[in-house]
């Protein structure tokens, strides 16, 4: 029997398109509601120090309007920590955060930040929040998110998902070694960034990982073919994967 694969509907750039207006519309705690009825097992949003996409109150009302776990993405700094210990999310995925770049353009260094983190995924913990570490898929990496005691890590995977041929296929088997060591040293382990229809079947063939989280793709495809449809044909294309890797 398969290990389900649970997919995480990242909304942050529902919230781009409507700060880019100012207004209310169109609404991310909406988008939420369809992207659960669509099939999301839970919700991704980041609270940017720079609050360029997701706002406070979006926050507010997506733990209290959608009836799915939320995985709230936010960097280390005492700021966050207070807000997450507002709101109690299901899960908080610690993510590196620089206030000049477009994304989050890699993984946390868990080794050299050791120290640094260490308090702030002890305090979410004892909150009783599920914390995970956005890490390249890297054994070091991986063996210094046990080390600080995270019991979830999420693995980087935009490199996999912007290269090609044989760079393509380099990445993506540090996914699968980093996926491997996550279950021998009894971390869970999920992934995202960058994935699209194109390159989600392999990454959810892995049978050890147990989410993916996944947000401009499946917005950008919504204005083609609908969020609704996006979002399903991304699940269908996950599950015929998982389904097809037994
Ligand atoms: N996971 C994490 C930790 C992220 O920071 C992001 C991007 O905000 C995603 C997943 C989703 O990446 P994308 O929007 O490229 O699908």
């Amino acid at each position: 029997m398969n290990m389900p694969l649970r997919l995480g509907v990242n909304i942050d750039h529902v919230a781009t398109i409507r700060n880019a207006r100012g207004g209310i519309h169109p609404d991310p705690v909406d988008a939420a509601k369809l992207a659960v009825k669509a099939g999301a097992d839970g919700i991704t949003a980041h609270l940017r120090e720079d609050r360029r996409h997701i706002s406070d109150s979006d926050i507010t009302r997506l733990c209290n309007e959608v009836d799915k776990p939320l995985n709230f993405e936010m960097a280390a700094t005492d700021e966050m920590l207070e807000i997450a210990l507002g709101h109690v999310p299901h899960a908080a995925c610690i993510v590196p955060e620089k206030r000049e770049e477009r994304t989050t353009e890699g993984g946390l260094n868990v080794v050299s930040g050791h120290n640094r983190l260490m308090p702030y995924i002890d305090v979410l913990g004892k909150a009783g929040i599920r914390v995970s570490v956005f890490i390249e898929p890297d054994i070091g990496q991986l063996d210094g998110a046990k080390a600080l005691g995270a019991p979830v890590v999420e693995l980087h995977v935009g490199a996999y998902c912007d290269s090609t041929g044989g760079d393509q296929e380099r990445e993506f088997a540090r996914i699968v070694a980093a996926a491997a060591h996550a279950e021998e040293i009894g971390l869970e382990c999920h992934a995202g960034h960058g994935l699209t229809f194109d390159t989600v079947a392999p990454v959810a063939a892995i049978p050890t990982i147990a989410e993916l989280n996944i947000g401009h793709f499946l917005i950008g495809e919504a204005i083609f073919t609908g969020l609704e449809n996006s979002i399903r044909s991304m699940r269908r294309l996950m599950d015929e994967a998982r389904a097809s890797s037994a």
